[in-house]
């Protein structure tokens, strides 16, 4: 997705806006640019298709020599990937530079009152249009500052920009609306960025733009404002990660790296959250809204994606375990399909970035008939974090890997967490199940680490998959939610195609692709549904599928239904899919590794969909 940077102070700008272009990678994208005020007040600005690494290599770095300067790394929303469409853009006279995050969804209304009065267009971006905008306001007011904020009050839509202007070369200006913007304070310096990841190199303490503000900053100072005028004062928050966790860490992708750390994740999502001895959970972030979570109706689970296969596993969890009634939706289509809401539900979010446009816009719906949010986030500080009623963090540490891995893990977890705290207040569990319960908990990350230490029992069987066509991933139970993310990780990053379903589905359409060509991944773990799998396998084998069975160590009999085993240590039912999913995340790294697929930024994908 879109990532902006921008710096202003003492030090030469490009070489701060390159690295933080490449810090920003990850969140993927499809051309670059950057745009400088050198010394004689010009602007400069180059833009290209393709990576951060084409753009550099077409940098003359005496040319492009200056204090002050942004740069955008775009995922194309209006207009397709190209050199024109890159950003930063113009206005018409060449005065004004834009880098924007974002939808401006009245461009067309606006464009159209530009064209009347004879503005000109190069490009298909509805930045293009700001750019103008700002531009026309500047010719009444003679203010940059005060140009962005009018241009600004017109737009419908979301943003995060940052702006030069040849005429006030000395500043720059920026400002947000539904899209992430923070601002690092340094010695004499600003850098302004929207992913701390391109900031945290340079300095810890930063600001975070709130919807509807602004800021103008010029050299060692900044001044922060709304866009209808009101001066704000805001300290600075100090940033609590370190750059190391953001990086590779000796591993070939950041995905195999996340994976590999879940161990610790885990641990760091429960850590100091449970009482072995008892079994109550305790979510401090939750605290204020605990009524209304013990005495909710219904809870309704909304997410996208991976975070979406967690809420399924939440519904089967709580549901199970609680017995209150849980309905999970898309985020996307919660929005616009008239949901039944009412002021004693309450709506849980699940979100790594806690930024993706579709779960925040199903907040604001919640929000607006009066139900309780909750926020089940990763990203500390996010948009969804920040205007949830409450929340709790997962804790699962900065996600590189455009597919999620760790935060899948850390979700489920967080969820699980919730189910015992409920299922001990509501007593709809007797307290030595949830000692019980916890005790389990307690080994999990044991569990995980012993599963990393048979990577590459996973890597063999995988690497017989590589040039396989297509897959299909059945489990049952808690298990169903886990065969859908073994196959979303696997279409993901390999583009091998991938279904997920109930394995007792099967029968009712997927039965029809089974051949001798078609690897069928079976989650069948010695758990109740153990015998009902057995048949499904038996079915898929009278067929002459290939079988995967994900199975329990121990396990001999399993040996004579599949073709191929990946080992899981046993666990009970509530952290079946935290333990089963495991060598799934393992096996398509792996067939996608081999098949020389780019693992940690696969094609069309952005780590955070801010558009929707
Ligand atoms: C898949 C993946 C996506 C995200 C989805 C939601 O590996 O990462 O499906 O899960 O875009 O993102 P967040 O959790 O940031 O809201």
């Amino acid at each position: 997705m879109c990532g902006i940077v921008g710096y202003i102070g003492k030090r030469n700008s490009l070489p701060i806006i390159m690295e933080g272009l490449k810090r920003m990678e990850y969140r993927g994208y499809d051309s670059a640019g950057v745009s400088i005020i050198n010394e004689k007040n010009e602007l400069i600005s180059i833009k290209k298709a393709g990576k951060v690494s084409c753009l550099e290599s077409e940098l003359d770095i005496d040319v492009f020599n200056g204090n002050i300067g942004i740069g955008h790394t775009r995922w194309a929303t209006h207009g397709v990937p190209n050199d024109t469409n890159a950003h930063p853009h113009f206005d018409m006279e060449e005065n004004i530079l834009i880098v924007h995050n974002g939808i401006i969804e009245n461009y067309k209304l606006i464009k159209n009152r530009l064209l009347e009065e004879k503005y000109k267009f190069k490009t298909d971006t509805d930045t293009e249009i700001l750019a103008n905008l700002i531009n026309y306001h500047y010719k009444n007011t003679n203010d940059f500052e005060t140009s962005v904020r009018l241009a600004l009050l017109e737009v419908e839509g979301t943003y995060g920009i940052a702006c030069l202007c040849s005429k006030e070369p000395d500043k720059i200006v920026v400002a947000r609306k539904g899209s992430p913007l923070m601002l690092g304070i340094g010695n004499q310096e600003m850098i302004v960025a929207s992913d701390a990841a391109a900031i945290i190199n340079h300095t810890k303490n930063v600001i975070y733009l709130e919807d509807g503000e602004m800021a103008t900053l010029e050299k060692g100072s900044f001044h922060l404002k709304t866009v209808e005028d009101q001066d704000i004062f805001r300290d600075y928050q100090v940033l609590d990660f370190l750059l190391d966790e953001i990086e590779k860490g000796g591993y070939e992708h950041f995905m195999l790296k996340e994976i590999c750390e879940q161990p610790d994740t885990i641990q760091n999502t429960f850590r100091g959250r449970i009482n072995f001895d008892t079994g109550v959970a305790k979510l401090g972030g939750l605290q204020s809204v605990e009524e209304k979570l013990y005495n909710a109706k219904r809870i309704i689970i909304t997410a996208c994606g991976t975070a979406w296969h967690a809420a399924l596993v939440g519904e089967y969890m709580i549901e199970h375990y609680c017995r209150i009634p849980v309905e999970v939706e898309y985020a996307s289509e919660f929005r616009y399909r008239r949901p039944i809401l009412n002021s004693d539900d309450v709506v849980l979010l699940i979100s790594q970035s806690g930024e993706t446009a579709d779960t925040l816009a199903a907040l604001k719906e919640a929000r607006k008939f009066g139900a309780t949010t909750i926020g089940v986030v990763n990203v500390i500080g996010s948009t969804i974090a920040r205007e949830v009623d409450a929340g709790t963090y997962i804790h699962a540490g900065p996600e590189i890997g455009v597919a999620s891995t760790k935060a899948f893990t850390s979700q489920v977890m967080s969820l699980a967490l919730i189910t015992l705290m409920i299922a001990n207040e509501k007593k709809t569990e007797t307290p030595e199940t949830l000692i019980k319960l916890a005790n389990e908990l307690k080994h999990i990350p044991e569990k995980i680490a012993h599963m990393v230490s048979l990577k590459d029992e996973y890597k063999k069987v995988a690497m017989k998959f590589k040039d396989a066509k297509n897959f299909l991933y059945l489990g049952r139970g808690f298990n169903f939610p886990v065969a859908l993310e073994g196959a979303l990780k696997l279409k993901e990053i390999s583009y091998i195609h991938a279904e997920g379903y109930p394995a007792a589905e099967m029968k009712h359409g997927p039965i029809a692709l089974i051949d001798e060509n078609m690897p069928v991944v079976f989650i069948a773990p010695q758990d109740k549904a153990y015998d009902k799998i057995i048949s499904n396998i038996e079915e898929v084998r009278a067929r002459k599928g290939v079988i995967i069975a994900i199975a329990s160590e121990g396990d001999e009999n399993i040996t004579s239904y599949a073709d191929h085993i990946l080992r899981v240590p046993k666990t009970l039912a509530l952290f079946a899919p935290i333990i089963n999913i495991i060598p799934l995340q393992f096996l398509s790294y792996y067939i996608a590794a081999a098949r020389g697929c780019n693992v940690d930024q696969p094609r069309n994908l952005a780590k955070s969909v801010t558009v929707e």
